[in-house]
């Protein structure tokens, strides 16, 4: 008869699945996999290593593993990702959030606290352009109470998501969900906005066969900023002035190499007093915020 294998013995062989395939952190995947699998935080994964794991979820770990090796994204299976702090839902609809994007949310909520705490009884309206899972703005949202937030994407499957996101956050009741192309223009009737940001696609679109082949798993839509990676800049920059309050901010993400073209299109609008690039933790330029006049 076959014996039950431990967590501990479980987990080696599927490092060891992995390793093989060439994967650098094999243990660690291995581990959230099983985590998942079984519903175990870190200390009871600690504390049942030497417990025997029955068929099903042995079974179950042996197709995910086969689904990792085929490239499906770490997040996609195990269906969370960690944002801000908060444990957001993933699908293959949207895109799987990035910790640099942690500095754009960070950069924004400095600013958004402020002119919270300069005038409580106020609402704050929040424009997120490209919500995807609702990283972004549920965050700022969850952070801080005087906040309505918007939540705007061309994907009706990321709608659906932001949306279960909002009400794992505890922030449904302040979220609003516009599914629209921003190209047809802001939700006008949502708004004024104290505050637009985004973290749009802006890959350029002949380096997207060159990405790994993990990203391009991610909904293309999320990815392609068109010839030179700017397009939804462009469209952002001009589509949102308009809804913006006085004195309110636009904060986008942007990417390598990016920051000089996008700060002389929100300049050439006129539009805006001053206009900040912050860095991230690399030294790469990786946030624009432009105050609006
Ligand atoms: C880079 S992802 C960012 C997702 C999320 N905000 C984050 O930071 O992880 C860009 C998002 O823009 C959305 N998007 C792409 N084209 C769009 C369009 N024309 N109008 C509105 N949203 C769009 C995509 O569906 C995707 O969710």
């Amino acid at each position: 008869m076959n014996q039950a294998k431990t967590l501990n013995e479980l987990w080696s062989e599927g490092a060891a699945f992995l390793e093989d395939w060439g994967l650098e952190d094999a243990r660690w995947e291995c581990r959230l996999l099983l985590s998942k699998l079984l519903g175990l935080d870190g200390v009871n994964f600690l504390l049942g290593l030497h417990r025997p794991v029955s068929d099903p979820p042995t079974d179950r770990l042996h197709e995910l593993l086969e689904r990792r090796k085929q490239g499906e994204p770490l997040q996609y299976l195990i269906g969370t990702v960690n944002f801000m702090g908060f444990e957001f839902e993933v699908t293959p609809d949207v895109f799987i959030p990035r910790p640099e994007t942690e500095i754009l949310v960070e950069s924004l909520i400095g600013r958004v606290r402020l002119k919270a705490r300069d005038d409580v009884s106020t609402a704050i309206h929040v424009l997120d352009i490209g919500s995807g899972c609702g990283n972004i703005g549920l965050s700022v949202a969850r952070l801080v109470p005087q906040v309505t937030v918007t939540m705007m994407d061309v994907s009706r499957g990321a709608i659906e998501v932001a949306k279960r996101n909002a009400v794992r956050l505890g922030v449904s009741q302040r979220t609003h969900f516009v599914e629209q192309d921003v190209r047809r223009g802001v939700p006008l009737n949502e708004g004024p906005f104290d505050y637009v940001v985004s973290n749009p696609p802006y890959i350029r679109r002949n380096e997207i066969p060159r990405l790994m082949p993990e990203v391009r798993r991610e909904p293309r839509m999320a990815l392609d900023g068109g010839d030179d990676g700017l397009d939804f800049y462009r469209v952002i920059i001009e589509r949102t002035l308009p809804s913006l309050n006085t004195g309110g901010c636009l904060a986008g993400e942007i990417g390598w190499g990016q920051a000089r073209a996008v700060v002389k299109l929100l300049a050439l609008t006129k539009g805006f007093y001053r206009i900040e690039v912050i860095k991230d933790y690399n030294g790469i330029e990786r946030v624009v915020i432009a105050h609006k006049i």
